[in-house]
This record gives structure tokens, sequence and C-alpha cells, in this order.
């Protein structure tokens, strides 16, 4: 299995180009299953998770007619197989995507539970009975969600919590439902915007997106997709508190500034310099970090996929920061790691405490999940020594070449066997 060696210490320097989002793309190759023809995506970002979906469409029937560079060209009309099978499901949760898609579109599917994960129980319950308020009759067997309708009807439908792939999963199934669906306390995210969008382009009638309420008029079929990805604001965060956290000085390019507006604010709040020049943003450390607290929400609150990088960023900072986890109940499994290393935090709950130290020490380090992983990555950049990071495939699930990325800034960052 890989490992990431860093050498830490050193300021970043120069420039960074924004791959695609991995959550925008994702649930737009789940929608192409509603879709009959060629479907032609760009700027899709070539990360582990995305292969996973490719795969699991393959699986389902799709045909694969090209999948070069940042481009994919696929045709679902053939897709008639309706099981998504645990050895997917398991390693990326997001496969539960095709739920949705595969109900509207065949009448039928078997999608595996996708079970616990490292950040948490993440239930989709909500998935579930929002489907059924659409007249499925859903259940559960050897550890599968079997789905099975005779025609999806329009239903109104509250969530009872914030879900971002719950309402991506139910406005796909809407948009081929008899009549009107009203989504209310939706996800706002920027991933769910553009699939409504993309959605509308392919003939679905969709309204209110960005909003607490979408509305859906279903529709009987829907054209085939063309579109570009737009750039993942979760990637650009973690350069922008790279610069940051080594102190040093980089143009993170293809950006959306709007999209990483409450990371902006927080690292400026944390006297950290970060300067929007239209998709450019230019981060610039230096200055002693002032300790700040967070909190995370859905969007357009602080993102909860950024929590464990503002935390390493916080160790290094002078004072005491509360950072409060909202969104997931479990999603500290970064704190013991960056406590290796010499950083002072405390858990209380869904509460860490973290007090400033004046250096992290390199350290042999477990990635757990993807995010924590990153946020390992840039406390070793700060660190000082070396720092060896296990299982980096949670690194490869959605950061396209960041050791590549990063060495091109001036870091030294080599991927071992
Ligand atoms: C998506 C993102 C993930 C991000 C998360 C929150 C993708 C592929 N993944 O995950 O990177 O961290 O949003 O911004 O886009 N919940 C339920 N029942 C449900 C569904 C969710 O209780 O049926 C709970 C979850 O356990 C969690 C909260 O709702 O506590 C939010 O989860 P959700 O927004 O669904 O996260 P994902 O869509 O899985």
């Amino acid at each position: 299995m890989d490992k990431i060696v860093i050498e830490g210490g050193r300021p970043l320097e120069g420039t960074v180009k924004i791959s695609g989002a991995k959550n925008a793309v994702l649930p737009v190759l789940a929608a192409t299953l509603l879709t009959r023809g060629r479907n032609v995506i760009e700027g899709v970002p070539k990360v582990r998770d995305v292969a996973t979906m490719i795969q699991l469409l393959e699986d389902l029937g799709a045909e694969i007619e090209s999948n070069r560079g940042e481009k994919i060209v696929l045709d679902t009309s053939c897709a008639n197989n309706p099981e998504a099978p645990y050895d997917l499901v398991s390693t990326m949760r997001a496969s539960c995507l095709v739920l949705g898609p595969l109900l509207a579109k065949l009448g039928r599917a078997r999608v595996s539970l996708p079970g616990g994960c490292a950040i948490g129980a993440r239930p989709i319950d909500l998935h579930i009975k929002g489907l059924e308020a659409m007249g499925a009759k859903v259940w559960l067997e050897q550890g599968y969600v079997h789905g099975a309708v005779d025609g999806l009807k329009g239903t109104q439908f509250y969530f009872d919590t914030v879900s971002v792939t719950g309402t991506a999963n139910l406005m796909m199934a809407a948009s081929l439902a008899e009549g009107e669906t009203i989504l209310e306390n939706a996800a706002k995210e920027p991933e769910v915007v553009f699939l409504a969008n993309i959605l509308s382009q392919a003939g679905a009638k969709i309204e209110g997106q960005g909003t607490d309420t979408i509305t859906i008029q279903g529709v009987s079929s829907l054209k085939p997709i063309d579109c570009q990805i737009f750039p993942d604001r979760i990637e650009a965060g973690t350069y922008m508190i790279a610069a940051a956290i080594t102190q040093g000085e980089v143009l993170i390019e293809n950006c959306i500034p709007q999209h990483v507006e409450p990371i902006i604010l927080k690292l400026q709040e944390a006297q950290v310099d970060v300067e929007v020049d239209g998709s450019s943003i230019r981060v610039r450390g230096g200055r002693p970090l002032t300790a700040v607290n967070a909190k995370t929400h859905p969007y357009p609150g602080f993102p909860t996929d950024i929590q464990a990088q503002f935390m390493a960023l916080m160790t290094l900072s002078r004072g005491q920061s509360i950072i409060m986890e909202t969104v997931f109940e479990n999603r500290f499994m970064h704190v013991a790691e960056l406590k290796r290393m010499g950083a002072d935090i405390t858990l209380d709950g869904h509460t860490a405490i973290i007090n400033g130290v004046q250096n992290l020490s390199g350290a042999p380090l477990m990635a757990t999940d993807l995010r924590a992983s990153a946020s390992l990555v840039l406390a070793a950049l700060a660190a000082k020594g070396q720092s060896v990071i296990s299982r980096v495939y949670h690194i490869d699930r959605g950061y396209v070449s960041m050791e590549k990325k990063l060495s091109n800034l001036g870091a030294r960052i080599k991927r071992v066997q």
C-alpha cells in the first residue's frame, strides 16, 4: 500500500490549478441513467471515487464510449441492470445516488446499504422515505435496499436533516415522476444547484434550486447531458490552508470565490492575507495566526469537509480556538493523529478545543478518511521533520494528484510503496 512521505517546514510558493468538483460530477454521472443517448461530461477530476462511479454505471449496463483526460462520453440507454453491488457501494457511499435514477428509469432497484463509515453512521433513511412518499415500495433484504414502483408520483417531502445526496437523489427521481414534487428543507450546496441546472438543460422542469424549497414538475424523458464540471471548492479550500499553514504564498487558479467565502472569511479572521481576483485567489501566510472559532453548517455555512484542514491550521495559532462539528456525529478522527504531532486538542462531544502550539513535529501518521487525510498532509507540511502518512488511498478518493500539485509548489513530498 502506498505511503506519502513529507519533509515539513518549507513555505509553499507558486500557482496551483483546481480540478473539477468530485461532489458535482458524482451526481451528474448518476443522472445520466435518466437520459437516453450520448452524454458528454468535461472537466472531470480523475479521482478514485469517479472511477468507482464509472465502474458502477458500467456494471449497471452503461456503455462508456470514451474516458480520456478530463472528458467522459457515455450512453446509459442499455443500463437495465438494477443492482448496485456491495463491493462498489462499500468503497463509496455516494453510490447510493443511483437509487433514485434506477427507480425512475427501471421501476426497480437493488442497491447495497452503504453501512457505517469513518465519520459516522450516515444513514440513508431520508432518501428511502422520500422515494416511499413518491409511491415506491422499499424494503431491506440481506443488506440491500430493494425498491419497486410502477411509475413514481410527485409528492411533497420535508427533509428532517439537510442532506446533500438525499436532495440530489429525490430531485433526480422526481424529474421523471408523474406530477409535481416539492422538496422542503432541501440542500443548497453548489453541487445540488449545478445538478438541478444540468437536469433542466436536459429537459427537466426544476425551480427553487439554491433555496430551501425545490419544485420539480416531472417530464416523460430527458435529453443527454452535455456539461463542464465546475471547480472543486473543497480542493480550493485545502490549498488555501496549505499556503497559510506553511506561511507561504500561493495563487490558486480556477476557483469560484463565492463557493469558498466562509473559508476566505475565516482565514482573514485568523490574520491570513487573502485576495480574490476573478477566478483566482492569492493566499499569503506569514503573520502570526490568530486563533478563531468555527462551526460547521450546511452550505452556505462553514463546510464540514474543510473542518479537519482548518483544525490543522488552528493547532499553530496563537490562543484558543473552538471548532464545533454539527453536520456529522463523529468527524474528529484526525484529532488523535494531530495530537501525535504535538497538537494540543481536547475533545468534548461535538466540540474540539485547540490551544495553539509553536511547532508540530513530524510523525508516522494514519489517514482515516478523505478530509482527515488532507488535514494530516497539511499538518505534515508545516511540521518540523519527516512524516510518513499511510493508507493514502483515502486521499486518492478525492484529490487529483495531490502530491504532484504540492511538490510543484515546493513541498518536499513523495509517494512510496
Ligand atoms: C455530502 C458530501 C460530503 C459532505 C456532506 C455534507 C457528496 C458525495 N458527499 O455527503 O462530502 O461531507 O455532503 O456536506 O456529495 N443524514 C441522515 N439521513 C439521511 C441522509 C443524511 O440522517 O438519509 C444525515 C447524515 O448522517 C449527516 C447529515 O444528514 O449527519 C448530512 O449528510 P448528507 O448531507 O446526506 O451527506 P452526504 O450527502 O452523504
